[in-house]
């Protein structure tokens, strides 16, 4: 299965860059499964409904979230009646929505992807370690599932390392979300899962990490609130990773990151299209 995935969506210009790569990617990828995170997309703060089923129209399969999930107030309600759209799974009990989605490819193959967020530097939930083997303990990789896609959303990378490591050979892919700047870590670990600590962001990166750079400096230099953080609204760079999976196994063949557009350095996977199943 070849599963593409992409950081947080910061604003009109990462939604609108993500959007309209979407589709290319998915042909010259030759994408089954494509997972974005969309907790930034509303002005750098939630995800609109409407933005969600423009995603969807674009090509995503399923969408994430993370620390910003209810700063639209709409998606409340709106998560309930769209299973597509998940938020982490260590929310407390009784939260609306759900923190995993089994996607179903239009070849009938499932993949299970599943939002979950750290705690370090974070808000304090329950424990995404124990949360997520629990939930993984009701499906099985190879089996029930042909794909396992855990966007593990969380400040530090040593908690993304622990996590990635503690579920090596459970799952076929986890990838960090949060902090916006794509890492360099991308590898497959002992166990076949492949790994890579921060997918990084879909947004204009002559900013702080998204946002106006002026303004959030600013901040902390004065220690002041200031004016209220909006996006920077150069052109984006869609950050993201590209996976290829063996269904048999479920376990990771290839890794590779995808930078494309806006000023980061551009990579793009070599593949030879196509190659379901
Ligand atoms: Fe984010
Ligand atoms: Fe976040």
């Amino acid at each position: 299965m070849r599963i593409l995935f992409l950081g947080d969506l910061v604003g009109r210009t990462g939604r609108d860059a993500a959007a309209a790569a979407l589709p290319r990617l998915r042909a010259d990828l030759g994408i089954d499964l494509a997972v974005v995170n969309g907790e930034n997309a509303s002005h750098g703060f939630g995800l609109a409904p409407e933005m969600a089923t423009t995603l969807f129209a674009a090509g995503a399969d399923v969408i994430t979230l993370g620390n910003h999930a209810w700063d639209r107030k709409e998606l409340v309600g709106y998560i309930g009646t769209e299973p597509r759209v998940i938020r982490p799974l260590n929310f407390p009990p009784g939260t609306p929505g759900a923190g995993m989605f089994v996607a179903v490819l239009a070849d009938g193959r499932r993949a299970l992807v599943l939002n979950v967020m750290g705690r370090l530097f974070m808000d304090p939930l329950d424990c995404p370690f124990r949360t997520s083997a629990e939930a993984l303990s009701k499906y099985r990789l190879g089996g029930t599932v042909a794909a396992i896609v855990v966007d593990f959303h969380a400040e530090a990378t040593s908690e993304k390392m622990a996590f990635a490591h503690s579920f090596d050979g459970d799952v076929s892919l986890v990838v960090g979300t949060h902090t916006h700047a794509p890492s360099a870590d991308h590898q497959i670990l002992p166990g076949g899962t492949a790994f890579m600590s921060d997918a990084g962001m879909c947004g204009d990166y002559d900013s702080v990490i998204g946002m106006a750079k002026e303004g959030a400096a600013a901040r902390f230099w004065k220690k002041l609130p200031g004016e209220r953080l909006h996006p920077a609204d150069g052109e984006a760079t869609v950050c993201g990773v590209f996976v290829e999976t063996d269904d048999a196994t479920g376990l990771a063949r290839r890794i590779e990151p995808v930078r494309l557009g806006g000023r980061l350095s551009q990579t793009m996977p070599r593949v030879a299209v196509p190659a379901t199943a």
